[in-house]
């Protein structure tokens, strides 16, 4: 049906005005302007102020969530700058792609850029990290048949799988290595040193920020002038770490990074970007030989389709919301949130804790072992138990050599804490009973 004269007006004047499209609507709850000033680690403790951010989101009652690994849900200013841009886009049809929507997602692109401390020419938009990963690990255009490429245990699965990839196509080696357990930085930049040394044609590295395993922040700036030195590139993994630690991509010193921007970053679900330095565009393969593109334009490193446009549209809002928190703020509370059961139960003998006390070495996510249950079946039943016996919702996750560990943790009153003369021992409920009570 073609537009009528009064609606084809109405819809280019929304158009026009894209802040006034993007921007928040009139009933959007009161955005965060009133973080406390000062220090950060303060105002991780103001619960009034914390009390104000949590109203800014929708959260089921039904149990606790401590599982946020996955992805992060969208405070409420976007979530309905989100339902607005899905209006749009549904009423506009392709008439909003093929107009205004490449000029507008481009200035988005900017803005993403700045904040994560890049040119707008060094990213390009995804639909996720594993996009992203994609991208740069199949696009990586240095390797030749007896070179090896390394990762670790705790790099995220399809990240790993990528990478196993490249032996066939590529015909290249791979290297597999082990965080050391119980982790410290040095120990974590010793091991990846070593690694490096002990194995030489090694020319691609993935890197991980802060994994979704165990929640573990290795020394990242180190670990890539390690492997510089030695004519390694490195792939950094920052889909987790971006939104949740307060770092932009200098402090990271990578030449190619991977950023998800539907986890802590509270955008809509379908959103990342890939970054590239400027200097290294060439090293990376255009994706499938795309032609929409120039090849000194980095969006030709990837080639989504036709995807969620409104997804794109509404990252400003959750920007805006971000910054409004602030990043360390952000990370201070998330830290505080996470030591708070931490360092109550870190002497408990029976549980590991999967990070060590090194500030630097974590964000909000940890991981335990329980009681030296390692297996898929003993870590899946702990967190059906969590979820039947005390409504908490969490997850088993597998990939450490070590064994199985459950993310997040909340005190279950089946388990025992029992004081010794060595400290306090933890007994879990036996992991058979609980499985057969499911
Ligand atoms: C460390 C890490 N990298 C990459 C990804 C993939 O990101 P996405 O879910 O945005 O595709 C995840 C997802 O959880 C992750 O945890």
């Amino acid at each position: 049906m073609p537009l009528s004269r009064r609606r084809l007006v109405a819809s280019l004047g929304t158009l026009a005005t894209p802040a006034n499209a993007l921007g928040q609507p009139p009933s959007s709850p009161q955005p965060v302007t009133a973080r406390p000033a000062g220090d950060p680690a303060r105002t991780a403790r103001d619960e009034d102020f914390w009390r104000h951010v949590a109203r800014q989101y929708r959260v089921s009652d039904d149990f606790i969530n401590l599982e946020n690994g996955y992805y992060g849900i969208m405070p409420t200013a976007v979530l309905d700058a989100y339902r607005r841009n899905v209006e749009r886009l549904n009423s506009l049809n392709s008439y909003l792609l093929r107009t205004t929507y490449k000029a507008e997602a481009d200035q988005i692109r900017q803005r993403v850029a700045v904040t994560v401390g890049a040119a707008k020419e060094e990213i390009a938009f995804t639909r996720g990290g594993t996009e992203a990963l994609q991208c740069l690990i199949g696009g990586y255009r240095n390797l030749r048949p007896g070179d090896a490429v390394m990762y670790a245990d705790l790099d995220y699965h399809s990240a790993r799988y990528a990478m196993n990839w490249l032996q066939d196509r590529r015909g290249v080696d791979v290297v597999r290595i082990a965080i050391p357990e119980p982790a410290t930085r040095r120990a974590i930049l010793d091991t990846y040193t070593r690694a490096l040394e002990d194995h030489p044609r090694v020319k691609l590295l993935l890197l991980t920020h802060l994994n979704n395993i165990t929640g573990l922040v290795p020394p990242v700036q180190e670990i890539v002038t390690a492997a510089r030195v030695r004519g390694v590139d490195v792939i950094v993994d920052a889909a987790h770490s971006w939104g949740q630690l307060d770092f932009t991509l200098p402090d990271l010193g990578a030449d190619f990074g991977v950023f998800s921007l539907h986890k802590w970053m509270g955008a809509p679900l379908g959103t990342g970007f890939l970054y590239i330095r400027k200097d290294r565009l060439a090293d990376i393969d255009r994706a499938f030989a795309d032609e929409t593109y120039p090849d000194d334009d980095i969006r030709s490193r990837v080639h989504s389709g036709t995807l969620d446009a409104a997804a794109v549209l509404s990252v400003p809002a959750a920007l805006d919301f971000h910054q409004a928190l602030g990043s360390a703020v952000k990370q201070a509370r998330l830290q505080y949130l996470r030591n708070r059961w931490v360092q109550q139960t870190r002497d408990i003998e029976g549980l590991d804790i999967l990070t060590p006390n090194e500030s630097a070495a974590y964000g909000a996510i940890t991981s335990f072992r329980l009681g030296g249950h390692s297996s898929e079946a003993d870590n899946t039943a702990i967190a059906q138990y969590l979820m039947e016996h005390h409504g908490i919702f969490t997850v088993r996750r597998g990939g450490p050599v070590r064994g199985d560990c459950v993310r997040q943790r909340r005190r279950c009153s089946r388990c025992r804490i029992s004081s010794t003369r060595s400290g306090r021992r933890f007994t879990p409920p036996r992991v058979d009973s609980a499985r057969a009570e499911l």
